[in-house]
């Protein structure tokens, strides 16, 4: 039976996300538009933004938080060309993105002393195999597995080399330990439901000690440059962008951030994504043909959420039959207009994602369960296996 109850909104994409509660384009009116971005009113709009940020996340005064561009690949390349090199690096991978880091590294870069950590999908590398006088260099949530980092215990506080965490799909939905991490990215396009195109890139003073103190040997394009003469470019971090941002998604930004506000802010946030990934632990629980990607309780993202189908009629299945019945599923779906952009990621196992940010309620992620059932029985009936 096809459930009676269809989710508000069937926007479940892993990004860009659903906007947040509530939004309309009317909420832009407001926005610096044709005025120079370097102006009072969109530099204020830039670094109120940059503010309000910092505060949300609840980075330590001493920690610097700028908009770059190229959005959060943007920001993890700047930061990954600007301070490597300098000493031996340990790189962990469990997932398409760690992967992109890992090929950077070792066929951009071409760094010669690299140890290269990693997991297949669903698993997380030993993260206590990480050295602390190496830089470290990690996916906080891997978007493409649903498989985060339990926590920074593995984080020496007493560390000599840098951490540098891509936390595009971790950070406004999950508690980041600060004093752990020396180098943080992500974009806006992912838990506030912003748009894509720019980049936030935070460094603690000791990132900015090796921005001022090493130079690598490779070339630097302008959009990477944090530092003119051996000192940081301290206006990035005020809103003194280093080219044209977009003022239409800086507003939308500030839009997000004023819900984030009104839902008690980081503690809302995290709060609202907690509740979907529970609603899908609680129906992964007694729902035999579906199980998490994360092997580990622990690991389980709660805004990538990743499933994958464990019914006995498709676990000795070839990938491509699952892939397809996957695919049959998301498509049935989206027929029914009660999800969108759900199927796994093009290079994942086959399966489901679920996106459980916080801009997406938790209720129209518990309403959306029953019509996967629905569409597993569905195609199931109609496939000869
Ligand atoms: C972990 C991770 N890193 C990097 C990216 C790339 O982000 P962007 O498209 O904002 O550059 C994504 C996008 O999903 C991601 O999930």
């Amino acid at each position: 039976m096809k459930p009676a109850i269809s989710p508000g909104s069937a926007l479940f994409s892993s990004g860009p996300t659903k906007k947040a509660p509530g939004f309309s384009l009317n909420q832009l009116s407001d926005a610096s538009l044709g005025r120079s971005h370097r102006a009072k009113p969109a530099k204020a709009k830039l670094s109120s933004a940059i503010d309000r940020m910092h505060a949300m996340l609840g980075l330590p005064a001493d920690y610097r938080l700028g908009i770059v561009p190229g959005s959060d690949t943007g920001a993890v390349e700047m930061a990954m060309w600007s301070v490597l090199g300098a000493r031996g690096v340990d790189v962990l991978a469990w997932e398409s993105f760690g992967k992109t880091w890992v090929s950077d590294a070792v066929k951009q870069l071409k760094l010669d002393d690299i140890t290269i950590l990693q997991a297949d999908w669903g698993d997380l590398p030993d993260l206590s195999a990480t050295q602390p006088d190496r830089d470290i260099l990690f996916t906080w949530n891997g978007t493409t597995s649903g498989v985060r980092v339990p926590d920074a215990d593995w984080i020496a506080a007493d560390r000599t080399g840098l951490v540098i965490a891509d936390a595009t799909s971790a950070c406004f939905a999950m508690d980041m330990d600060w004093a752990k991490i020396d180098i943080a990215t992500f974009s806006w396009q992912k838990s506030l439901g912003g748009e894509g195109g720019h980049g936030v890139i935070i460094l603690s003073p000791r990132a900015v000690e090796r921005l001022e103190s090493y130079t690598p040997p490779w070339p630097l394009p302008k959009i990477f440059q944090l530092t003119k003469n051996g000192k940081l470019i301290e206006g990035i971090f005020s809103g003194a962008t280093i080219n044209t941002p977009s003022m239409l998604c800086v507003e939308d930004l500030h839009a997000a951030l004023d819900w984030a506000e009104g839902i008690g802010g980081l503690p809302g946030l995290i709060a609202r994504s907690e509740a979907s990934l529970a609603a899908v632990a609680d129906w992964v629980a007694q729902t035999d043909w579906v199980d998490f990607l994360a092997s580990d309780p622990a690991t389980r993202s709660c805004t990538s959420i990743c499933l994958k189908i464990v019914h006995p009629a498709m676990t000795g299945l070839p990938t491509e039959a699952q892939a397809a019945f996957a695919k049959q599923m998301t498509a049935l779906l989206e027929a029914e207009q009660v999800a969108f952009d759900i199927g796994a990621y093009r290079d994942a196992p086959p399966g489901l994602r679920l996106w459980g940010g916080p801009t997406v309620d938790p209720d129209d992620i518990a309403a959306l369960l029953p019509w996967l059932d629905w569409a597993f029985a569905s195609i199931l009936a109609d496939t000869k296996i």
